[in-house]
């Protein structure tokens, strides 16, 4: 066998600092902290820059496992190590890791469910055992994955100290139910922690306790709220991942984020730092300024818990804004139930601003079919001690699974939700009815990984809807994924071609529909001019129809284009996990004698652009715009939070912003957008790409690209949606040429009136005009840091259709464009279902249901009628 015995510890400083604050001496192995990267033959380091050690040293019964490199690797993965080689057994095998008997320790598994070798991953059920904890039981990590739509899983313990024992073992055995069952494990990391816990009031037991000390627990969740991802090297000490709070956020009312710019920062005070990082009191989410709107809400978040189970939830606080007691004060729900009979006060807490506090709640979660959801909400206070403002505020949030009494922490696997179980069968069946081989356009899978918590937003099914598109006859051309501006500047060409198919993981072939070329030929008449469509980067694209009826785009290679195989298949493999409604599809792709082609779902109404001041327009009502704009932004916010690492769009403008049948705008020409910094390590592009007229100065000036970016594209769209002119045009007055100087400068003049679209100039209300025209103003701001967040455009996007809304509470929308405040509660679903799109269209359809004054759409969130 091929064991380079090769051994070191890696020591992490900030941990041995921190704990000689609360423990004495620390001089051996055994407090030091350990990644070991299973599988591995030699030690690396991931996208962090940490280091990550063989696993043989540690392997105290090896069974008959082996090692094995993964076949494929998934672009959500966030580096190769440790993921892409793991150690895998059909028998028992087990570590051992020296331990200090008295501290306690992380304990980190990291799992990337693929084909290894010979063996099938779906054959994989095994359990894991700590000491005497029963970690994981029939635990399989692809029917886990699938659920929670992750490519990979990380799972985080904090066990309690094994007192008088100084070696942790930690067996992994194969489940005997299964033929063929095997186990396999491909990082794990001990960390040791002080003592993370302590007693949390148990909630609906008066003076009850629950002792966090003594406690084995599983990490639910780690939230740096209203915040962004924290890397493990971020965080103080202790190698977590605090992940942002928005896809946990439950419903559209999502507030407020801020940040705190005094650079003075946190004021620790008695509190070890190693509670969290400043990072996270710096940050917060409130409920935003006007009471009309935060009394009639919850900020709530949501998550899957299993049942039967206690819950330990840490709410961390830092008030930056106001100093006195009774200005922000308000309650706080956890599982239905009050944490705080008495109101939430920080101040109150702390005695000053500046200073963090947290606070640890438990609750006991019933017993129920399947996994519960638990909510955790805020509500401002109100009655006879009403606070100055009505307001609420949470820093962070971290929930931990306390361990039963029979030692174990081990659920049921997680199940698809049956509304997404139901469409895949129903897809697959109307797929193969013609034709028996044919693959399943599957649900999104693998773009987020948090603690194996089934809260992602993004699993969007392919609509029942858009499956068959009513075209109506003689509609506009449109412009698909890669525009004109994707010209240059793309990577080279491996030669060869048919290889494509062979690279594609089983993941994007299962979730991707492929055509063979016979079936492209016949949909496009063997490529007729007259089926042509748009020209881009990539190769023309030609309206077809397949199985009969469906209408879809197809995009076709150009045989000398510099488009090669792999941007062919990093396109499959990473529009085939991006599914979301405001994204526009791919439906699969063809791949034979060299031609390649991608399908893509057909978008009936065109781009935005040509309803606006080209070709024949139909003059949009304000209401409508605004309702495209919140559709647009929400399939941005999607690709800058949906995934682990921010997708940023690179080309925002309405030419990329597409309509379907029902006028629901799609983002389109996000296929090779940049990723963030580990998956794209190896071709970083220093081109600047993107559109005149929309280019970010920032990123023209520094070429460095953020997120910031496409708020900054966004911002242009805003004013062009506004004023309907085009982002550049030449044929004006030097000062006017570009639409992005020259409303910043009529905004500065506050002449900006003059030039909106005469069409609307006289149905926008000023309150809504003037939040739009701020917000839109902001995004263009020549800094990225000044320029709101995609989620805060978002509330600010919405916030002004409210604003537009109240007063014509009588006017009926048209129906064509869908209802906004119905969408709206659909956007934070943790896993967006056809039985709530049922509703939704049962809800759109009728026009009855409408109901616009502010309060009634935050009662609809609030009430959630459609859960
Ligand atoms: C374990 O840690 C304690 C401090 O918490 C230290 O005093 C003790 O020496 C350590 N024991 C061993 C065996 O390293
Ligand atoms: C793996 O096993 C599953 C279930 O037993 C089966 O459906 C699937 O076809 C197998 N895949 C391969 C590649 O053998
Ligand atoms: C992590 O910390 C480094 C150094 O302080 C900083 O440059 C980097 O931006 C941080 N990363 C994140 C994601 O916060
Ligand atoms: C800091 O924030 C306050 C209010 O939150 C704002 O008034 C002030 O301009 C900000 N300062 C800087 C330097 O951004
Ligand atoms: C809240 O609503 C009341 C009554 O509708 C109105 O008088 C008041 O101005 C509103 N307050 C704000 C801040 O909009
Ligand atoms: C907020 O949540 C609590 C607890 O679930 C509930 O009693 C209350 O009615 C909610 N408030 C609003 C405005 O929805
Ligand atoms: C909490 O309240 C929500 C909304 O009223 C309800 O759907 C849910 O079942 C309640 N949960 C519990 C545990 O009572
Ligand atoms: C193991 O998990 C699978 C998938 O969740 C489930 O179908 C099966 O019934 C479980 N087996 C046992 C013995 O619990
Ligand atoms: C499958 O076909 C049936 C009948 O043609 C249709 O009612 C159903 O909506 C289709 N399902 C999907 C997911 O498209």
């Amino acid at each position: 066998m091929h064991f380079g015995c090769h051994l070191k510890i890696f020591i992490i400083i900030d941990v041995l600092l921190l704990l000689n604050v609360t423990k004495p001496s620390f001089s051996d192995d055994s407090n030091a902290a350990i990644a070991i990267d299973c599988g591995a033959t030699s030690q690396g380091k991931d996208g962090d820059g940490r280091n990550w050690d063989i696993d043989t040293k540690y392997l105290s019964s090896q069974g008959n496992s082996q090692t094995i490199k993964a076949s494929f690797q998934d672009p959500s993965l966030p580096s190769e190590i440790p993921y892409m080689t793991a150690r895998v057994s059909n028998s028992d095998m087990s570590y051992k890791f020296p331990i200090n008997s008295t501290s306690r320790y992380f304990l980190r598994l990291h799992f990337y469910p693929t084909s290894y070798s010979s063996f099938n991953i779906s054959n994989s059920y095994f359990s894991v055992i700590a000491a005497d904890f029963t970690l994981l039981s029939n635990f399989s990590a692809a029917v886990t994955a699938e659920a929670l739509t992750q490519a990979y899983i990380i799972k985080e313990y904090s066990l309690a100290p094994l007192d008088g024992v100084d070696s942790l073992e930690l067996v992994f055995k194969p489940s005997n139910k299964h033929a063929g069952s095997f186990t396999f494990i491909n990082g794990i990391e001990l960390v040791p922690t002080p003592n993370l816990l302590d007693s949390a009031n148990l909630l609906g037991f008066s003076d009850q306790s629950l002792d966090g000390k003594t406690a084995t627990t599983e990490t639910i969740a780690r939230l740096n709220v209203g915040g962004n991802y924290i890397p493990p090297t971020n965080d103080s000490g202790l190698l977590r991942t605090w992940y942002d709070d928005t896809p946990y956020i439950l419903g559209a009312a999502a507030g407020v984020t801020s940040s705190d710019n005094d650079t003075k920062g946190v004021h620790y005070k008695d509190m070890p730092r190693y509670i969290a990082p400043s990072d996270v009191y710096n940050t917060w989410r409130s409920m935003g300024p006007d009471p009309n709107i935060t009394l009639n809400y919850n900020l709530t978040w949501s998550f899957s818990v299993d049942p039967t189970f206690t819950y330990i939830i840490r709410l961390h606080f830092c008030e930056h804004i106001y100093s006195k007691v009774n200005q922000r004060s308000f309650n706080i729900f956890i599982y239905n139930q009050t944490a705080t009979p008495s109101g939430a006060d920080v101040i109150a807490w702390t005695g000053s601003k500046d200073v963090p506090i947290y606070k640890d709640y438990a609750v006991s979660v019933q017993d129920g079919k399947g996994q519960q959801e638990l909510l955790v909400a805020l509500h401002p206070r109100d009655g006879a001690d009403k606070p100055e403002f009505y307001d609420a505020i949470l820093n962070g949030l971290e929930m931990f699974k306390v361990n039963d009494g029979n030692k174990n922490l081990a659920g049921p696997n997680p199940a698809p939700s049956e509304a997404l179980v139901k469409a895949e069968k129903e897809k697959r069946e109307n797929f193969t009815k013609d034709k028996p081989n044919i693959n399943v356009i599957g649900a999104a899978s693998g773009v987020a990984a948090a603690f194996g918590l089934a809260t992602v937003l993004a699993v969007v099914l392919y609509k029942k809807k858009s499956k068959m598109p009513r075209l109506k006859s003689g509609t506009s051309s449109w412009l698909p994924i890669y525009g004109n501006s994707h010209t240059s500047g793309m990577k080279s060409t491996i030669g060869g071609s048919s290889v494509a198919s062979a690279q594609l993981s089983t993941e994007a072939t299962t979730n991707c529909r492929h055509f063979t070329l016979a079936e492209i030929r016949k949909a496009t008449k063997n490529f007729d001019e007259s089926h042509v469509i748009g020209v881009g980067g990539f190769g023309k694209v030609y309206k077809g129809v397949i199985d009969g009826s469906f209408k879809v785009a197809i995009k076709k290679s150009n045989p000398s284009s510099e488009q090669g195989v792999h941007e062919f298949v990093t396109e499959i493999e990473m529009l085939s996990k991006l599914r979301h409604k405001h994204l526009v599809s791919l439906i699969g792709y063809c791949e034979e004698d060299g031609e390649m082609a991608l399908v893509y779902d057909f978008m009936a109404h065109g781009t935005l652009r040509e309803h606006l001041y080209k070709g024949n327009k139909i003059n949009l009502t304000w209401k409508q715009r605004l309702e495209m704009l919140i559709g647009a932004a929400k399939g941005l916010h999607y690709l800058h939070t949906g995934a682990k690492y921010t997708i940023i769009h690179r080309d925002v403008k309405t030419t990329n912003i597409l309509l379907d049948e029902n006028w629901v705008a799609k983002i389109s020409d996000f296929g090779l957008s940049k990723t963030g910094p580990e998956t794209n390590q190896n071709h970083v592009s220093t081109v600047v790409k993107g559109s005149f007229g929309y280019l970010d100065p920032e990123y023209f000036r520094r070429q460095q690209l953020t997120e910031k970016s496409d708020v900054y594209s966004f911002g242009v769209v805003l004013f062009e949606i506004l004023c309907a002119r085009p982002a550049l045009n030449p044929s004006l007055p030097k000062e006017q040429v570009s639409l992005a100087d020259w409303a910043r400068s009529s905004v500065r003049k506050g002449n900006i009136d003059e030039i909106i679209d005469p069409h609307i100039k006289g149905t926008i209300k000023p309150e809504c005009l003037k939040k739009f025209v701020d917000t839109a103003f902001k995004c263009l701001s020549d800094h990225g840091i000044d320029r709101p967040s995609m989620s805060d455009l978002l509330w600010n996007l919405e916030f002004s259709l409210q604003l537009q809304e109240s007063g014509d509470a009588s006017k009926a929308t048209s129906n064509n464009v869908r209802n906004n405040q119905n969408d709206n509660i659909n956007m934070h679903l943790n896993t967006l279902n056809l039985e709530e799109d049922d509703q939704f269209s049962a809800a759109t359809s009728s026009s009855s249901n409408e109901q616009n004054s502010s309060t009634a759409i935050f009662s609809q969130i609030v009430h959630q009628t459609g859960r």
